[in-house]
């Protein structure tokens, strides 16, 4: 771990932090990682996820019950949580070079540091069941402090990109492993062991929970199930699974297949549209734009590979792309797979959807330093295909070549890319790349 890139960052978060406070009239603020939720009348805990306010100022995967506190022109204060408890780990004081740069202050509880406090505070994350106690007034979430700091995650600095870069080559190690188990005909669920071991992560671990579907069941878009029998034949793995560092995500699809004919072709077809996406990222230009442009290539591959008689302007004037490409091409990726800000077009907390895609998640206008996701797939997903065929009988479809696909699933390809003047630097196929 860079320790310059490190203290560059806190000072890059220090500075957004000052601005913010300053403009809503804040004395100080405090940022909860937030606390384990309990099982209902059980003494266990959901898998823990960092608020990610708070994971943002620190190196390391940060405990529940961490609180940081920072006033403009002070250090900034990391209270830990030290608890004497012989029935669960107990987490350690943080340390390392960069404590140099922080106050790293022992609690055990607020009343150790909440009631000196003072001045109008802001506090971000979930309400503390001891909060109402300390007689302190604080305002919890405040709407517009929150819009400003959550539109300036957007732009990455050294820091979180190089934990991004190294989440990259954790999940590529798991997907290599995927795709061999894949080739020697395991199970989803042997599929997914394979992933989780050789990318050194448990389940709870993950950003999201790691899709490995074989066949058919790649044209479900979010398939959760992780069968323990193998099908009788391995034609597709479409595995979407990631990796976090720092609590930084990496978010990656590739999709495999055993055929040599039209369905491996139709991959490499929308691998090569994927790489051309790529290489019209750059800032100033748009998601919309890139959406848009994804559709006419998949329209294009329709109809290059026979699945559609219509040309590309009059299959996009009939939608029948979307039933092919129904999903969003990307969006923001950081401490969130789904970044926060992506709809925001302003600090004061403007938003703005895509009606002609609503599920495009990313309608900002791409700057330098964004990182952002671009994965366009092509499925074959019966129900959308058959709401085509009613809405629009003249789809120019080969249904009987597209019967002899639907057993294939469907493809994805998903990289993770940082927009820069240059163009888009590829943390995902510079992992691969790696690897080899
Ligand atoms: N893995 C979730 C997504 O790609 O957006
Ligand atoms: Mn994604
Ligand atoms: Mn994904």
């Amino acid at each position: 771990m860079n320790t310059e890139m490190y203290i560059a960052h806190l000072k890059a978060l220090v500075d957004r932090y000052e601005q913010a406070l300053n403009t809503h009239g804040y004395d100080c603020v405090v940022i909860s990682s937030g606390s384990l939720a309990m099982v209902a009348e059980d003494d266990r805990a959901y898998p823990y996820n960092p608020r990610p306010f708070a994971q943002q100022w620190v190196p390391y995967d940060i405990d529940p019950d961490t609180f940081i506190v920072f006033t403009p022109g002070d250090k900034p204060r990391l209270l830990w949580p030290a608890r004497a408890d012989f029935w669960h780990l107990t987490p350690q004081a943080p340390g390392g070079e960069w404590a140099g740069y922080w106050s790293v202050e022992a609690a055990t509880g607020l009343d150790d540091w909440l009631p000196k406090l003072t001045g109008r505070i802001a506090w971000i994350g979930p309400r503390h069941p001891a909060l109402a106690e300390q007689g302190v007034q604080v305002d919890i979430d405040p709407a517009g402090l929150k819009a400003e700091l959550s539109y300036y995650r957007a732009y990455k600095t050294d820091f979180e990109i190089e934990c991004m870069a190294q989440a990259n080559r954790k999940a590529v190690a798991g997907h290599q492993a995927a795709r061999d188990a894949f080739l020697r005909g395991a199970s989803e669920a042997e599929i997914y062991r394979d992933y989780l071991a050789a990318s050194e992560q448990l389940e709870s671990q993950e950003p999201y929970s790691g899709i490995i579907a074989l066949n058919e069941a790649a044209a479900t878009l979010h398939y959760e199930r992780r069968r323990f029998t193998p099908p009788a034949e391995h034609r597709t793995l479409l595995i979407d699974a990631g990796a976090r560092v720092n609590g930084y995500a990496s978010d990656i699809t590739r999709t495999h297949t055993t055929d040599g004919g039209l369905f491996a072709d139709l991959r490499l077809g929308l691998d090569a549209l994927q790489q051309t996406l790529n290489a019209s990222v750059k800032p100033g230009v748009t998601m919309t734009e890139l959406q848009n442009q994804a559709l006419a290539g998949v329209a294009g591959l329709l109809r290059d590979h026979g699945l559609c008689r219509l040309p590309v302007e009059e299959q996009l004037a009939k939608r029948v792309p979307h039933a092919f490409f129904p999903h969003g091409l990307g969006h923001l990726l950081g401490l969130q797979v789904h970044d926060v800000g992506g709809h925001q077009q302003t600090p004061e907390g403007e938003t703005r959807a895509d009606d002609d895609n609503p599920f495009l998640r990313l309608t900002r206008t791409l700057e330098s330093s964004m990182v952002i996701t671009m994965e366009p797939g092509l499925y074959f997903i019966p129900m959308l295909l058959d709401r085509l065929m009613q809405r629009e009988p003249d789809h120019g479809l080969d249904l009987a070549l597209i019967e002899r696909l639907k057993p294939y699933g469907g493809i994805r390809i998903e990289d993770n890319l940082v927009v820069s003047a240059d163009g888009a630097r590829n943390l995902t196929r510079e992992a691969f790349k790696a690897q080899h």
